[in-house]
């Protein structure tokens, strides 16, 4: 029997300093639409299948509370679960019914660096999932700082089933399905979130968003541009609580015929930081951002 893996990257759970400053940025800036909504927190949909891309909830301080990653079957919610007691992984939630909007089955874990993930499967899907030119249709990828890249990007490649794609002097991609990279880490001194990118229906798409909030007061901190590797169109923002968000399009699709490529083989000329030599930044202030939400040290709601 093969062994099981994770299939997609479905959303995020941030905590917010300002929950209703958050709701209208990621509604009527960046695209997203309230699906569920209660006092203290909200999801929120692209439009895309996934119940939700991005959770939020009231927080003193903001955090990053945890990576939801998708499995395609109860099985291989098990088979996972299985893998991860086995490789001593102690916080560990039993598989078991998710009572929350968009339901679904599965459980929660904390990585090695101290993240909080879940995984679930059987969740609720969206039908009306038609791409808008305007509007992200999901989370394509996250990347994470790691304080040893090389240790925690083999134990997501043993015990979820990712595979290393490329690998960059600052990155490490990695790959559940046919998008280049969900998951990358980022060589660093903790583990802190360094940015989440959503997708844009085209490039003319990602073009409009950065005007839609340059227009709000969100000015571009890197690009536009089109990255290295996973060859994806970029613009990126530093948004409510300073977390970093992109926008992105073409995403590079694989297989298994992909020729990974290493860190002497993604060189840029000098004074480049994308293909096509025209992005301005990155900027300090996005540097600074992409180190400041972490996770927190206390449990997060696991059972949400
Ligand atoms: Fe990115």
């Amino acid at each position: 029997m093969a062994r099981a893996a994770v299939d997609g990257l479905r959303s995020i759970e941030l905590g917010v300093a300002d929950l209703a400053a958050s709701i209208k940025f990621y509604t009527e800036v960046w695209g997203l639409r309230v699906i569920a909504q209660d006092a203290r927190a909200a999801q929120l949909r692209a439009t895309g299948p996934y119940h939700h891309v991005l959770g939020l909830q009231a927080r003193p301080q903001p955090a990053l509370l945890r990576i939801d990653l998708t499995a395609p079957d109860k099985p291989a919610v098990d088979a996972l679960h299985q893998a991860l007691r086995g490789a001593g992984i102690a916080a560990i939630t039993a598989p078991t019914a998710l009572a929350e909007p968009g339901g679904g089955y599965g459980f929660s874990f904390t990585d090695p660096d101290g993240r909080k993930l879940r995984i679930v499967t059987g969740d609720a899907r969206h039908a009306d999932s038609a791409p808008d030119a305007d509007r992200p249709s999901k989370l394509t990828h996250l990347v994470l700082n790691a304080p040893d890249r090389d240790a925690i990007s083999a134990f997501y490649c043993a015990h979820l089933g990712f595979r290393q794609i490329d690998k960059t002097k600052g990155l490490t991609f990695l790959c559940c399905n046919r998008d280049h990279h969900s998951i990358a880490f980022a060589a660093s001194d903790g583990a802190s979130l360094h940015h989440v990118a959503f997708e844009m229906a085209a490039i003319d798409s990602v073009m409009r968003g950065a005007g839609r909030m340059r227009a709000n007061g969100y000015d571009i901190e890197w690009g536009v541009g089109r990255h290295g590797p996973g060859d994806n169109v970029f613009a990126y923002f530093v948004g409510p609580d300073d977390v970093v968000i992109e926008y992105t399009a073409e995403v590079l699709q694989v297989d298994d015929s992909y020729k990974v490529r290493g860190p002497d083989e993604w060189v840029w000329p000098p004074g480049r930081t994308d293909q096509w030599g025209i992005a301005t930044g990155p900027t300090p202030r996005l540097a600074q951002a992409q180190k400041r939400i972490r996770f927190p040290a206390e449990p997060s709601h696991a059972a949400r």
